[in-house]
């Protein structure tokens, strides 16, 4: 069979890639060696983990804000088969969805693992296809420590966390970055004693510090335990779970009954026959790629985890797209300071553009602002008032480089800053323009216009 496009890998950079070379004309097919479309994202990621984020939110939502809103609760359990049922169907309900727009679309969906046999010859399932343009969308999978191989038992990636049988009474977390704070929240709140060890001084390394010390401190007051500046250096497994941990100039031996090892994920390109076809990856596995995603042979693209950059969802949909309208002759732009970044912890945390960190470190003169949510009605309204919205512009133009948020529903309220900073928006620009009342978006109005006005609230 012959295709104008094939797309290999069917998570949220592939799958997406391939409606939108299909929506323009392109005969395409999307190669999935899983059972199921929409890969690391929706099978075993971001998708699964939110279904249980939002659950044990509402048990911890019930327990402890019930009796402050007037309503008495008697007698909440956790039904954990339940949850991870639910979880489930909401996963099986998009993996479906992507079947049905694979089918309006006319994309072929075709099952196994693929090859390159030829620089226009993929195999999959004992069957070869040709390719005028081929797109490497394979994605990640998660870093394991030499010494502590993932079991999935006792020894977790973010895919064994997301399916446990039941519930871990202590669970040990290496590494405190963006997977690690989603599910140990998960976890601390269904009843899970969860201890952090994080190798660097603070938590979440790609926020904004004012949000890392912030979420730090929300996270510590609701249990979870965090050791920073510690570095696992031993795991035993024989018994249990027990760590040997380095730090404050010491060894320390934690212990618990599983581990969740979240230091990060690396570029997945096994077996896909790229060193044959010259295809160069650098030192850490990240296939190169021109500013037009062609590795070394013109006519294939890659994107996603699968080249250096954000390890985002949304960050390989939109590379999708745009590798698809390049083949179909079109010139799309990614604005990549606009991508946003996101922690579905409580409060979330959500940043755009530079952090404050970068911008003095390009030596940007700037400016910077916070307004918290205790000065927002709608927040006060909810009691979730932790957290502040903190905007950065330059100084001279006035122009929004950054702006973080902390804070219940940052991940929603992040989309209206990502727009300000795709458009170039100024401060005053934001400020001025109007926000409904009461609602938390007004806290982005009002740290705009504490940038160089002042706020109205505070
Ligand atoms: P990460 O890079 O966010 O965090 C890993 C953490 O582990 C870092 O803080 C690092 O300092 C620490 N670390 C590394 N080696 C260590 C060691 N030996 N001992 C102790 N600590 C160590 O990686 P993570 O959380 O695994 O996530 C992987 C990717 O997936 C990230 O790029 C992340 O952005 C993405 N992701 C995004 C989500 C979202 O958008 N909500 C959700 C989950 C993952």
């Amino acid at each position: 069979m012959k295709y104008d496009c094939i797309v290999i890998g069917a998570g949220p950079g592939g799958y997406v890639a391939a409606i939108r070379a299909a929506q323009l004309g392109l005969k395409t097919a999307c190669i999935e060696k899983r059972e199921t479309l929409g890969g690391t994202c929706l099978n075993v990621g971001c998708i699964p983990s939110k279904a249980l984020l939002h659950s044990s939110e509402l048990y911890s939502r019930i327990q402890h804000e019930a009796a402050a809103n007037g309503i008495s609760v008697k007698g909440t359990s956790i039904d954990f088969k339940a949850m991870m049922a639910r979880k489930e169907g909401v996963v099986a309900g998009f993996t479906k969805g992507i079947e049905g727009l694979f089918k309006k679309n006319k994309v072929d969906w075709i099952q196994g693992a693929a090859r390159l046999k030829s620089p226009h010859e993929v195999e999959a399932g004992g069957n070869v296809y040709e390719a005028g343009a081929i797109i490497l969308a394979t994605g990640s999978e998660p870093i394991s420590l030499p010494f502590l191989p993932f079991d999935e038992k006792k020894v977790l990636s973010s895919t064994g966390a997301l399916a446990l049988s039941s519930i871990p009474k202590k669970l040990l977390v290496i590494g405190a970055g963006v997977i690690g704070v989603e599910l140990g929240s998960v976890y601390q709140r269904i009843g899970s004693e969860v201890v952090f060890i994080e190798f660097l001084d603070r938590i979440c390394p790609a926020f904004d510090s004012a949000l890392s010390k912030g979420l730090l401190k929300s996270l510590s007051s609701q249990g979870m335990q965090f050791h920073l500046s510690h570095k696992v250096v031993k795991g035993d497994v024989s018994k249990g779970v027990s760590l040997t941990v380095e730090g404050e100039g010491k060894e320390t031996v934690f212990t618990g009954d599983a581990v969740l090892v979240a230091v990060g994920r690396k570029p997945y390109s096994d077996g896909l026959g790229l060193d044959a076809l010259g295809i160069q990856k650098d030192p850490k596995g990240f296939v190169q790629i021109d500013a037009a995603f062609r590795t070394s042979q013109p006519h294939i693209f890659a994107i996603g985890d699968l080249v250096e950059g954000p390890m985002l969802a949304h960050k390989a949909s939109e590379e999708g797209i745009a590798v698809a309208e390049l083949i179909a002759g079109h010139r799309p732009l990614i604005d990549y300071l606009s991508i946003p970044n996101v922690a579905y912890t409580h409060p979330e945390a959500a940043g755009v553009g530079l952090t404050e960190e970068e911008a003095k470190a390009r030596g940007i003169p700037y400016k910077a602002a916070q307004f918290p949510f205790k000065a927002n009605s709608r927040a006060r309204c909810t009691g979730d008032d932790a957290g502040f919205v903190k905007m950065l512009a330059e100084e001279k133009s006035r122009k929004l480089i950054g702006i973080h948020i902390l804070g219940a529903h940052a991940s929603e309220l992040i989309a209206e800053a990502s727009l300000a900073i795709a458009r170039r928006l100024t401060a005053d620009e934001l400020g001025d323009a109007c926000h409904a009342h009461p609602t938390l978006a007004e806290a982005l109005k009002e740290a705009a216009l504490s940038l160089f006005k002042a706020p109205i609230h505070l």
